[in-house]
């Protein structure tokens, strides 16, 4: 069968500069979820396999630009933010003959698939995306005629007091033909109270040469929600967050508080693992079948396997942990760091760029960078491993069963071998072979007789 599906060119306006952010940052560039309000439109655009993704860009264009160096963006600069409709028609050159094009705003970030794909198929020469709203107030009106077909969109500032009580509003986001765009904008004027050119306009440009005009209600109005304050950012950013809680509820997650928790990128967690408040996740996160998150940790781009449990307080970045292990309360643990299972890393423990093998404890207060650590490794309180010597890091290396007493400095690049035995409170500068024990520091002596200093 022929493939009749037509190309498609998604237009992204975001040349606005957002002055209601009160912010020196494009508005496009404000972050929902971890991710600049720009980058959720491009990436439910790129899952429409567009032929080309064009961006306006206005304000601060070049920031922008620089945001999405890695993606494949036609961009075209409006060099004065003259309306919506003039916005377009900065796209006009660039938009391939016979194609669909889809337009969407670079400040609704929250537009969903399912929406754009209804209204790119809509067998219309242009179709709109509308939504009832309790609260009007600021939206172009859809004025429809009595049979309910659509006439026109008017703007807030241009319409009458009975256009103003209709509650259908645009959402900005519409489909049509290359073709018929490519004609229709250069009709557009800006005669109204606004002096903009006003994208709606299409539509009674449509109406009035007899073409189809189809509409799409949204029942979701979060959707088509568009960032213009802080405030609006914050009110989105909860409503997602919510939602993704109740995604990961429904998949058999425990959250504590679903309005306590944020996801800031993709976390991915089995059944049975239980989440507990004010925890954020942020980049890629995976936790396996049991794992229990306490209150208040921050897990960015780590994997965390079975039954392994998390304590309050903790800080976790880049990492790999193995199953039933225990990290916490107030650890931390860097990139490059990979914990095998059943070791526990207790309170004000940071570990860095170090691999950890199995049943491994290091309890407290400690440093551990660039290390490679053994099996049933016992690491006594106050461990240091002195990785940097003021030019190059380098690496501790502690083989299986190793006791290390605590307040010990390994000074690196050393290697402490299996079974050996570290005195507490020594500074170790030298190798020590298997099952040995070594010790730095002087020994204890005692004065008799001797008087403590008085005030
Ligand atoms: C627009 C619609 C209105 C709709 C509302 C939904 C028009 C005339 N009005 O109004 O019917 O209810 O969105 O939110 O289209 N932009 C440019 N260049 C410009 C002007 C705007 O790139 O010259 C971009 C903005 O950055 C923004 C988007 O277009 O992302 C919408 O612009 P905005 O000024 O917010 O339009 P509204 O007046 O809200
Ligand atoms: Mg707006």
């Amino acid at each position: 069968m022929v493939n009749l599906e037509k190309k498609i060119n998604v237009v992204i306006l975001a040349a606005g500069k957002g002055t209601r952010m009160v912010s020196t940052k494009p508005k496009v560039l404000h972050q929902l979820a971890g991710k600049p309000l720009l980058k959720h439109v491009i990436d439910c655009a790129k899952l429409l396999n567009p032929a080309k993704i064009i961006v306006i860009h206005g304000y601060g264009g070049e920031e922008v630009q620089e945001n999405f160096k890695d993606e494949k963006i036609v961009w075209v600069e409006q060099k004065e933010q003259l309306g919506t409709g003039h916005a377009v028609l900065q796209a006009k050159p660039y938009l391939d003959n016979g194609a669909k094009c889809l337009i969407l705003l670079g400040d609704v970030p929250l537009i969903n698939l399912k929406e754009c794909n209804e209204l790119i198929k809509q067998h219309c020469d242009l179709s709109i995306l509308t939504v009832i709203r309790n609260d009007p107030s600021g939206y172009g009106r859809i004025i429809r005629d009595i049979s309910g077909n659509v006439l026109e969109i008017v703007e807030q500032k241009d319409a009458s007091p009975e256009h103003i009580k209709i509650k259908e509003v645009n959402t900005g986001i519409m489909a049509l033909e290359v073709d018929k765009l490519s004609y229709w904008i250069d009709k557009i004027t800006n005669h109204n109270a606004q002096n903009e050119y006003y994208l709606t306009d299409l539509v009674k440009l449509a109406v009035n040469e007899g073409c189809k005009v189809g509409i799409l209600i949204t029942e979701e109005e979060y959707s088509v929600e568009g960032i213009n304050s802080q405030n609006d950012l914050a009110k989105l950013e909860r409503i997602y967050q919510e939602m993704f809680a109740n995604k990961l509820m429904q998949s058999g997650v425990k959250i504590y508080d679903p309005s306590r928790i944020d996801v800031r990128g993709n976390l991915v967690a089995s059944s049975d693992v239980e989440i507990d408040v004010g925890c954020i996740f942020i980049g890629n996160v995976t936790l396996e079948n049991n794992v229990k998150i306490g209150p208040y940790c921050v897990i960015k781009d780590a994997t965390i396997g079975n039954a392994t449990i998390i304590e309050a307080y903790t800080h976790i970045d880049g990492v790999k942990i193995g199953n039933h292990c225990k990290v916490g309360p107030f650890a931390r643990l860097r990139p490059g760091t990979q914990l095998n299972e059943s070791c526990h890393i207790g309170n004000f423990v940071e570990v860095k760029n170090s691999q950890v093998d199995s049943s491994t404890n290091i309890n407290h207060l400690s440093y551990i960078g660039d290390s490679t650590i053994g099996k049933n490794v016992n690491i006594g309180a106050g461990t240091i491993t002195c990785n940097y010597d003021g030019a190059k890091k380098h690496r501790t290396i502690i083989e299986d069963n190793v006791f290390v007493g605590s307040d010990s400095q390994l000074v690196a690049p050393v290697k402490i071998k299996a079974g050996a035995t570290i005195g507490a409170g020594s500074t170790i500068t030298k190798d020590v072979e298997p099952d040995e024990l070594a010790i730095s520091r002087s020994k204890q002596i005692t004065i008799t007789g001797w008087k403590r200093p008085k005030k």
